[in-house]
């Protein structure tokens, strides 16, 4: 397995427009993204990012892990459940990044680790799979392949 860059951090909501809130006010986010709805999984979607580097100026230049809120779409969201055991939302996923998705899934698959559907096209635009939490120390975990060079999305 080749680890690549914690991509982002999926965190619930039960409300983007408040969750944009607390990030703008709270945290000094100055790079949030415009929310859009990501159907096929069933939520609306919103990119908050992170400084790459802390200079202390306060930049908010791109390239810096991100907090994707997640707030579900309708009753039948899979988002839907974690809310009813946590209704201030939290924590959902972690993301790792990985040069290529199939060789990952390869060898996920080859450890025995309980992958969650298909590979599909995620919130970059870029293919990415789910791994069973109870076999990731406890944390939900989304492999998704690097961005190539020129498609990073820009929303
Ligand atoms: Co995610």
């Amino acid at each position: 397995m080749k680890l690549g860059r914690l991509n982002h951090i999926g965190v619930a909501t039960p409300s983007i427009e408040d969750s944009i809130a607390h990030y703008r006010e709270v945290m000094g986010a100055t790079k949030i993204h415009t929310p859009f709805d990501l159907e096929a999984q069933g939520v609306k979607v919103c990119f908050v990012d992170t400084p790459a580097h802390s200079t202390g100026s306060g930049s908010s230049d791109s390239g810096g892990t991100q907090i994707e809120l997640i707030e579900p779409l309708g009753p039948d969201s899979p988002l839907t459940n974690f809310l009813e055991k946590n209704p201030l939302g939290g924590q959902h996923h972690v993301c790792f990044e990985v040069p290529d998705i199939e060789d990952a899934r390869k060898e996920f698959e080859e450890l025995g680790k309980r992958i969650l559907g298909p590979t599909r096209i995620g919130a970059h635009g870029t293919p990415i799979f789910f791994v069973h939490p109870k076999d990731m120390q406890g944390m939900l975990t989304e492999i998704m392949e690097t961005p190539k060079e020129g498609t990073h999305w820009s929303n």
